[in-house]
């Protein structure tokens, strides 16, 4: 909380509202993997188990990271008739493929109660037993943060437990009726906002977590802090659906008061349109108490709460729609991260297409080509893996030395573009010291795993989203390139990095053609790729 007050309003409402140009769309737009999450080995379903209930309970599949096991499991695969799935992790695997999967990010501002929440739905679906509760109140009390302890589950490492702050996305696994999500608890800190951005862009949905409590709502929201830049940012990286959770409803200077919630939710609804999403389809609100566990596995009892008829929390989760991804699409893998184990594993989300054992793949943008040994999700070997699956994939043909974050795994005949510059639609939030925008500004680009420094070469267009645009093109006026622009402009603009990175236009390929533009520890703009040079070509000029 001390460091709430010296935050500047990052983003107003007035300046997002064109990202409701890109934002518009309806079809499902989801985003891949960045460098900076925990390994997806279950970090937060791990720390909810002490060492000696791991003893005890043997988890069911041997982690890849083992290499041994992943060959001796590979061996018992293949001792088994393709059709005859005997081996008990390999109908743990087809059984859980039977339910979709779902990541879900949970954002928003510093303490707003994130962590709290994962690890109270991480309680409430029995992954975490009274007793690992009751050692983790102790260790909160022992550290004055008496109140933390449910966040104890999401928060690992001793720093975020001694600070309560999140720090890494921490990252756990829970299943409902109908879906298997993984939650990825971001940061709310400004600090770590990268860290958040790579939450986001490996999430589906968002749960956006708000605090009721008396000035925290403003702190977080009116006065600047993360919730705009958060809600903006999960926008821009593909969070197609939000849950708005209004949460510390239980907070005596609450009391699960009516009048709060629609205050929030009246200021919420129209900043959420300005940022993109239709209020009525994409987002749902609903009030909770993460710390108790109120309206989140059971609906609310009327004696807490006499006017709220609505869902809890794992009936919305359990029944939000998001579209379907093409498993037959172009294999589009953006590697997150690697490591050498009997051979090269790779870990990602698969934004599209199928991968499968025994595929013949190229990486990006080295052109490397490889075989695919097995393929992992979460601890499970599974024989293929679809769309919005985060995998681990271990491949023959490549050493591990030889890939880096933000490659991508494609297939040979339609493997992703690898380019050094290309044509963007930014629009600019807001620049440091109230900058101008103009030729020759750096900043650090990220989109999708890639993290590269690059350089505004050249301002083509300004757009004026309110005029109506000409729709014959022989009657459009020419327009005068901009010397310069400002805070929230629009603007296309074409942008070098001196590495070659694998983009893809924004209309073809949302997860690989949107980005954000960060300096100094600040976003900056967000943007879309609307031009890249032909194919097999990295610049436009070749
Ligand atoms: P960062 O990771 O730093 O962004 O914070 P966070 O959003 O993860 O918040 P966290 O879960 O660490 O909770 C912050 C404080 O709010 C802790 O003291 C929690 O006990 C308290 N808190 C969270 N949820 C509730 C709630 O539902 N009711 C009340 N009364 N307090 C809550
Ligand atoms: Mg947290």
């Amino acid at each position: 909380m001390e460091h709430d007050a010296e935050m500047a309003s990052p983003i107003s409402s007035d300046m997002v509202t064109a990202a409701d140009d890109w934002a518009a769309r309806d079809d499902f737009e989801d985003s891949p993997a960045e460098s900076h999450a925990h390994p997806p080995a279950g970090a937060g379903a791990a720390a909810a188990v002490t060492e000696d209930e791991a003893r005890e309970e043997a988890p069911p599949a041997p982690p890849s990271e083992d290499a041994n096991g992943i060959e001796s499991t590979l061996q018992s695969l293949e001792l088994q008739p393709s059709d005859a799935p005997h081996n008990r992790v390999q109908i743990e695997a087809e059984e859980r493929n039977r339910k979709r999967h779902l990541n879900v990010v949970f954002i928003g501002h510093v303490d707003a109660g994130k962590s709290t929440a994962g690890g109270q739905i991480l309680f409430l679906s029995g992954q975490v037993d009274d007793r690992t509760i009751q050692k983790y109140e102790k260790e909160a009390k022992d550290k004055s943060r008496e109140s933390w302890y449910m966040a104890y589950i999401m928060d690992t490492n001793e720093e975020e437990r001694a600070k309560g702050k999140t720090v890494e996305v921490g990252r756990a696994h829970f299943e409902t009726e109908t879906t298997r999500f993984t939650i990825l608890d971001a940061p709310g800190h400004k600090s770590y906002v990268p860290n958040m951005i790579s939450g986001a862009s490996q999430a589906d949905i968002g749960v956006l977590v708000i605090s009721a409590r008396k000035g925290e709502f403003e702190t977080g929201y009116e006065r600047g802090g993360q919730t705009r830049e958060h809600v903006l940012l999960a926008k821009t990286l593909g969070v197609s659906k939000l849950i708005v959770v209004i949460n510390k409803m239980d907070d005596p200077t609450v009391g699960w008061s009516k009048e709060r919630y629609d205050e929030i939710e009246g200021k919420m609804t129209p900043f959420l349109k300005s940022s993109g999403y239709n209020v009525k389809k994409d987002v749902q609100f609903l009030p909770i108490s993460g710390l108790l566990g109120s309206n989140m596995k059971t609906r609310l009892d009327k004696s807490i709460c006499s006017w709220w008829n609505g869902p809890c929390l794992f009936e919305l989760m359990d029944c939000i729609e998001v579209p379907l991804r093409d498993p037959k699409g172009p294999v589009r893998l953006p590697i997150m991260d690697k490591y050498k184990d009997m051979g090269t594993v790779v870990m990602g989300k698969i934004e599209s297409g199928t991968i499968s054992e025994g595929d013949n793949l190229v990486i990006m943008p080295n052109k490397a080509n490889v075989k695919v040994i097995s393929v992992y999700c979460d601890e499970d070997k599974v024989r293929s893996a679809s769309p919005g699956e985060n995998v681990r994939v271990k491949l023959s043909g490549i050493e591990e030395e030889d890939i880096a974050a933000g490659f991508v795994l494609s297939n040979i005949g339609n493997p992703v573009g690898a380019v050094s510059e290309f044509n963007a639609q930014l629009q600019i939030l807001e620049l440091l010291d109230n900058a101008i925008f103009t030729a020759g500004y750096k900043a650090v680009l990220h989109i999708h795993s890639v993290v590269e420094e690059c350089e505004i070469v050249e301002l083509i267009e300004e757009i004026d989203l309110k005029k109506k645009k000409e729709s014959d093109p022989k009657k459009r006026k020419p327009k005068k390139k901009p010397l310069f622009v400002k805070n929230g402009a629009v603007v296309v603009c074409r942008i070098q990095v001196s590495n070659l990175i694998c983009i893809e236009n924004f209309s073809d390929s949302p997860q690989l053609g949107r980005f954000t533009l960060r300096t100094e520890g600040k976003t900056i703009a967000v943007g879309k790729v609307v031009a890249v040079p032909p194919t097999g070509i990295s610049t436009f000029k070749a």
